[in-house]
């Protein structure tokens, strides 16, 4: 290891987050500075960051307009919260968030996925509570969905190993089967098969009764439970099924959010509008943890006929449009709109395609999924659910490309800013891998 690089000390005391740490132990990678698409590790090699951070690095590492624009808030105005008092920076900030999502009026600020997840879910149970209709108790989620890991998300959540450990989480849970069917393998973009799974919420309508269901929500591309993108029809039936019962429809858009799927928000690129949007990640481009919930004015009103010395909705974090965090956003927007990079990542979703699906006939390789600039490489398994995967990542390390492992699929988000040499080079060093 060059000795510029301090290793702080036994990496032992930092309880990290989702990790084995006995497996990052044995081999730690440690990365110190990232620029671009590229991040560099603490023994000098170059990765692309085929993940975009964690899916949320949209205009790439350190843009300059970002980071200028956190040093000058942080300079001006370090932090005053937002209980009955405010500052004008998350107001902007607010705006520009709404503006870009025709049909939402008003967001809530929170910090993370996690917290926007759990924040959407509770506005869903108050707006019912708020309109009479304090029976809709019940919230919908589905398998194989990543709501983040706080109480509500993760019982709305449908990876099992992230509940397990927990217990009953909330009780008034259901959830709709998964969209990966073995027919759709190799779908460029949306699969073919599979709207008629939004039934499900049809059937929870008949068992449970629909007056008793205040919400569903679902990614409408899934990202973290291995990338599906909605069967074509699914996201229209289950909008459908939600207006026939009077439940709330909640797109997580964590991931999609900010330019992903080629739009500021996928429920754009769909043409299906939920009522509640939760997003996060992109919305800063990462640099300091933001998240928000967007909702339409009929949501909103619904919290206007208590008394007006009353809170609307008694929910909020200290940190609730912190001004560091809405600097960073009105860069981040104004980088995005500047420099076209939602308009990239829609010229760049079909090179990203065809790069993608030229690995299909490699060894191991059962199945490639893709929308916008998001995919995934599914391999075969081989022993246990995520060796397979696993290795993958280790190799594509060497050889200078970070990918994410969900069970065997490696999934990829790299910044919109990529271009078509830079998914050519994803592409080779895949295709390397993938052919050893
Ligand atoms: C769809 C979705 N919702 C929620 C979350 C949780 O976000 P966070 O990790 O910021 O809490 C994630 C994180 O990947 C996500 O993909």
């Amino acid at each position: 290891m060059p000795d510029t690089v301090r290793v702080p000390n036994d990496l032992d005391s930092f309880w990290m987050p989702f990790t084995a740490s006995r497996w990052f132990k044995d081999n730690p990678r440690l990365i110190h500075k990232a620029e671009g698409c590229y991040y560099t590790s603490v023994d000098g090699k170059t990765l692309f960051d085929g993940t975009g951070g964690l899916w949320c690095c949209n205009a790439g590492h350190a843009h300059p307009r970002i980071t200028e624009a956190i040093q000058r808030q942080a300079a001006d105005l370090d932090f005053a919260h937002n209980f009955n008092q405010g500052h004008p920076v998350a107001f902007e900030a607010a705006a520009r968030v709404t503006g870009l999502a025709p049909g939402f009026d008003h967001v809530f600020f929170t910090n993370s996925g996690s917290e926007s997840v759990d924040t959407a879910l509770k506005i869903a149970l108050a707006y019912h509570h708020h309109r009479g209709e304090g029976q809709r108790r019940m919230l919908v989620g589905r398998e194989k969905a990543y709501h983040g890991i706080n109480f509500g998300g993760l019982s709305v959540g449908g990876l099992g190993l992230n509940k397990g450990q927990f217990g009953t989480l909330y009780p008034a849970t259901a959830h709709l089967r998964h969209t990966s069917l073995p027919e759709n393998a190799f779908s460029r973009g949306m699969p073919e098969k599979g709207a008629d799974l939004a039934d499900d919420l049809q059937r929870l309508c008949d068992l449970h009764g629909g007056h008793t269901i205040a919400a569903v929500i679902v990614e409408p591309v899934s990202g973290a439970g291995g990338v599906y993108p909605p069967p074509k029809g699914y996201l229209e039936r289950l909008r459908e099924i939600c207006d026939n019962h009077g439940i709330l429809l909640i797109f997580d858009e964590v991931i999609t959010g900010f330019g992903r799927t080629g739009n500021a928000f996928a429920y754009q690129s769909f043409g299906v509008k939920p009522d509640l949007i939760t997003c996060a990640k992109g919305m800063t481009n990462a640099t300091v943890p933001m998240g928000g919930v967007l909702v339409t004015k009929e949501v909103r009103e619904a919290f206007l006929s208590g008394p007006a010395k009353m809170p609307d909705l008694f929910h909020g974090y200290t940190y609730s449009g912190h001004p560091l965090a809405s600097a960073a956003c009105i860069a981040t927007l104004d980088v995005y709109r500047d420099e076209g990079f939602f308009e990239n990542a829609a010229a760049m979703a079909a090179p990203w395609e065809d790069m993608l699906h030229s690995l299909k006939n490699l060894p191991g390789v059962v199945d490639i999924r893709n929308y916008g600039i998001v995919g995934a490489v599914q391999l075969e398994t081989k022993g246990a659910v995520g060796d397979a995967g696993r290795a993958a990542y280790e190799g594509l390390w060497e050889k200078g490309l970070i990918a994410r492992p969900v069970g065997d699929s490696l999934c990829l988000s790299p910044p919109l800013t990529i271009t078509k040499d830079q998914i050519e080079e994803i592409g080779s060093k895949l295709r390397h891998q993938l052919s050893g």
